[in-house]
């Protein structure tokens, strides 16, 4: 798949997921895409969890509750960690190192034929579930869980949201100009 065609195709997909395993070779080639993202002064913040055992991913998603959240269907996941290591003096990028990250991997998800959903606050808004989650990956304290991507082939086509126009959010040279 051409790449701004995969870019045009990903889209947040909240459905269930068709009972077919994910092999790890897949798995795999979106964590590889998930890491050669790049990161503020190279400091490669973030760091991930490929998740194909059905017991570990039944136990994460559970703590995931709100309604509306077809992950718990899917048949392999990726679990997105961040370390708060400054770039800089006191100047933190982490947030930007595993925002690149998971929209590498969610390309990749795409271009394989995949579906999955960016769940960050889902996770980040409960201190407690984000704690519950590290405490089932059995992780260091200096790992805080920012995200869970879910992965598998969607029983259906989700819907799309709707988009501002191009005129309404980008301009050439100068703010209102779209020409
Ligand atoms: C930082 C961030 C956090 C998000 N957290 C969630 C989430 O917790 N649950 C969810 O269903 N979608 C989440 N999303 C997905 C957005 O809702 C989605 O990208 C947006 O509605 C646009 O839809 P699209 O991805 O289909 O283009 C998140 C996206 C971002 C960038």
């Amino acid at each position: 798949m051409d790449i701004f065609e995969c870019i045009q195709k990903r889209y947040s997909y909240r459905g269930s997921y068709v009972n077919t395993p994910v092999p790890r070779e897949d798995l795999e080639k979106i964590i590889k895409a998930g890491l050669a993202a790049p990161s503020g002064c190279n400091k490669q913040t973030t760091s991930l969890i490929g998740l194909d055992d059905q017991q570990t991913l039944d136990s994460i998603t559970s703590l995931i509750k709100k309604n509306g959240f077809g992950g718990k269907t899917a048949p392999a996941g990726i679990c997105i960690l961040t370390q708060q290591i400054p770039g800089y003096a006191d100047v933190y990028f982490n947030i930007q190192d595993y925002s690149a990250a998971i929209e590498n991997m969610l390309l990749a998800i795409t271009a394989l034929g995949y579906a999955s959903c960016w769940i960050e606050g889902q996770i980040t808004e409960s201190a407690e579930t984000q704690k519950q989650i590290a405490t089932l990956l059995n992780l260091p304290a200096d790992y805080i869980v920012v995200g869970f991507l879910p992965i598998g082939i969607p029983e259906k086509e989700g819907k799309r949201p709707s988009y501002k126009l191009f005129s309404q959010r980008a301009w050439y040279n100068i703010y209102g100009t779209s020409k």
